[in-house]
């Protein structure tokens, strides 16, 4: 990963962070802002809002002027969401994972009807900010976005890949059916950082382009997650490792071994890369990097 790439990642990284945390003036119950808030402020990497952000730069090709408070909208509705589903993953029904971002899971802390409500909480308010657009040019667009924001999220997107993921437990799926589980319970909503923007700003042009890169990235996301758990530790990963070999989860790694996850990681990759070919004008330097660093991770 280059110095460039790295600061570019940490001032988006800023934009969102400065904007996450719930803001005082729902006059909401104290307990519940206050699981929301302990998992939302234990850190992450942001890569969704981020790579919202990126991709507004790069439909604009300009990579120095501020974000646009609608796309930052979209971002941090999408850090809401992938929080909420962090909770509940984490839940003894689902993972039942204790470390979450290098703390107790909200459940351990606040209790499992806590964790419960404060991901119901997350999600809900990621439409009130996903709604919160002052510049959508039709209304047309701010419908489409509303909807795939909730496709990308719901039955047929984020939660329905959690069902058939809890459903693989302790079975022999085939790999055909392994990779549709990572698409949805982890690559739509990467899909959806990538093509609400394309969405917002009407740039058909580049969206079959934008849906393939954004597609094999957040395939290559997932491998490397389950690699991570086999490889990592759990200081290096904020939550503890071993826990997909513990519930007998169908993995990347299970089914392929850790050299071949990685082979298969890195074959996205390359397709992520091909991908870009196709998005002509512009500067697609950070993508790039944005692939490699997925792939090159530690966490
Ligand atoms: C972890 O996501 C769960 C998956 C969908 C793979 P991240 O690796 O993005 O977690 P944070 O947000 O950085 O904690
Ligand atoms: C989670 O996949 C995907 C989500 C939608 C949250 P994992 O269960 O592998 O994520 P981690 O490893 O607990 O972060
Ligand atoms: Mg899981
Ligand atoms: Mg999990
Ligand atoms: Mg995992």
């Amino acid at each position: 990963m280059t110095e460039k790439f790295s600061a570019y990642f940490t001032e988006k990284q800023k934009q969102i962070n400065n904007r996450l945390l719930w803001p005082d003036n729902f006059n909401a119950p104290e307990n519940v802002i206050k699981a929301m808030n302990y998992s939302l402020a234990a850190g992450g990497k942001r890569i969704r809002p981020v790579l919202c952000l990126m991709i507004e730069d790069v439909l604009r090709n300009d990579f120095k002027s501020a974000n646009s408070s609608d796309i930052v909208n979209l971002g941090l509705a999408l850090e809401y969401i992938h929080t909420y589903s962090l909770i509940h993953d984490d839940l003894p029904a689902m993972d039942n994972d204790n470390l979450r971002r290098g703390v107790p899971t909200c459940h351990i802390k606040f209790g499992e009807a806590g964790a419960i409500l404060a991901g119901d909480a997350l999600l809900t308010h990621a439409f009130y900010l996903s709604s919160d657009l002052k510049h959508c040019k039709s209304i047309e667009i701010f419908k489409k976005i509303q909807q795939f924001l909730s496709i990308s999220a719901g039955a047929a997107g984020m939660a329905g890949g959690q069902m058939l993921d809890l459903e693989a437990e302790n079975r022999e799926i085939t790999f055909e059916h392994l990779k549709k589980i990572h698409s949805l319970k982890t690559g739509k909503l990467l899909e959806a950082a990538v093509l609400l923007p394309v969405i917002y700003y009407e740039r058909n042009d580049v969206y079959c382009a934008l849906e393939i890169f954004s597609r094999n990235i957040g395939l290559s996301f997932q491998i490397i997650d389950d690699l991570l758990d086999e490889t990592a530790t759990a200081l290096e990963l904020g939550k503890n490792p071993g826990s997909d070999t513990a519930k007998k989860k169908s993995t990347y790694v299970s089914h392929l071994g850790i050299e071949g996850a990685r082979q298969e990681a890195q074959r996205c990759r390359q397709n992520a890369l091909s991908a870009l070919t196709a998005v002509n004008h512009t500067d697609t330097f950070y993508l790039k990097e944005l692939a490699e660093f997925i792939n090159t991770r530690s966490n």
